[in-house]
């Protein structure tokens, strides 16, 4: 349907893991998305606040466009806005997966560094956004037949949209909504995103509804934290907890039919390689669940 494996596998670049180094790289440098605005450098040693960098003077930007947007804080000088940080602020949860997020001249600070822009950008949330990203997957297989690689092991597939904003490849995650649980956001994405849930008949839907209860209850956290995501600057920032939903027979999701749907425009099953490349740490995610369910078909067989 589309050719996913052919424009995933590019050619490896040597890339630092933020999770490990805590550091981030994807939300410095460059023009902000959406804006003209040009992020201050930021050099690797000046990405933690603790380091002096007298020199620093970041622009800021708030996408007029968050202006009145039920999803969205107010201003933040905006005289009804008195958000409680840290904590579940009634139904938006501020508290971060990280720890305790500072609050300077009474902004949320960017808990892993300096990222070249102050103000919220074009994020919803001042401090943390909450996303939650659903890795749904099976085992290769041709006519039934699992399909192994030149060292004798399966190939784990994975459900990868092309987003249509940057045109990359992503997991069919989302923001979760005020007071959801970000499992229910995982899937509710994933229908959205992936199986076009919206478009589907009543029946169809009927149908699928108990199988996909089912699968969708066994899912397993494999990543909560900080995502080095474009959008991020010095006072918003996107988290995200993602789900392993493992198809191990290949005859739930794994047999289904899968259709772009919102504001997804290409949607398919995509090998992991070491090489593919996806949008912001979609990869060390994705990379993850690999290991992780290799080590557990190792174990079994
Ligand atoms: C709020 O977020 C934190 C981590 O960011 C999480 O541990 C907690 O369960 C969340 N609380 C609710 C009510 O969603």
């Amino acid at each position: 349907m589309f050719k996913c494996v052919i424009s995933l596998v590019i050619l490896v670049m040597s890339k630092q893991n933020f999770a490990k180094n805590l550091i981030h790289y994807k939300c410095r440098g460059g023009i902000y998305p959406r804006s003209t605005v040009e992020r201050f450098f930021v050099p690797d040693d000046k990405v933690c606040w603790k380091t002096q960098y007298d020199d620093y003077k970041p622009n800021c930007f708030n996408a007029p466009s968050l202006q009145g947007k039920p999803w969205a804080d107010p201003d933040i000088d905006s005289p009804n806005f008195k958000p409680k940080w840290n904590m579940v602020d009634g139904k938006v949860n501020r508290s971060s997966h990280i720890g305790t997020y500072n609050i300077v001249n009474q902004l949320p600070q960017n808990p892993i560094g300096r990222t070249g822009i102050c103000g919220r950008g074009v994020l919803g949330r001042w401090g943390p956004n909450h996303a939650a990203d659903p890795v749904v997957t099976r085992w290769k297989r041709l006519d039934g037949k699992m399909v192994l690689d030149p060292n004798k092991k399966p190939i784990l597939q994975f459900v990868a949209i092309k987003r249509g904003d940057s045109g990359e490849w992503a997991l069919p995650g989302g923001m979760v909504d005020p007071g959801e649980l970000d499992t229910v956001t995982a899937v509710r994405e994933f229908r959205e995103e992936a199986l076009n849930s919206l478009a589907k008949t009543e029946e169809e839907t009927a149908q699928w509804t108990e199988k996909l209860n089912t699968f969708f209850s066994t899912g397993e956290v494999v990543y909560k934290g900080y995502v080095d995501d474009w959008r991020n600057t010095d006072n918003a920032w996107l988290e995200t907890v993602a789900y392993n939903f493992h198809d191990e027979t290949g005859t739930i999701v794994g047999s289904m039919n899968l259709q772009a749907g919102d504001d997804a425009v290409g949607v398919c099953w995509v090998d992991i390689t070491p090489t593919i490349k996806l949008y912001a740490s979609h990869e060390e995610i994705v990379q993850t669940v690999n290991k992780k369910q290799i080590r557990i078909f190792e174990s079994e067989h």
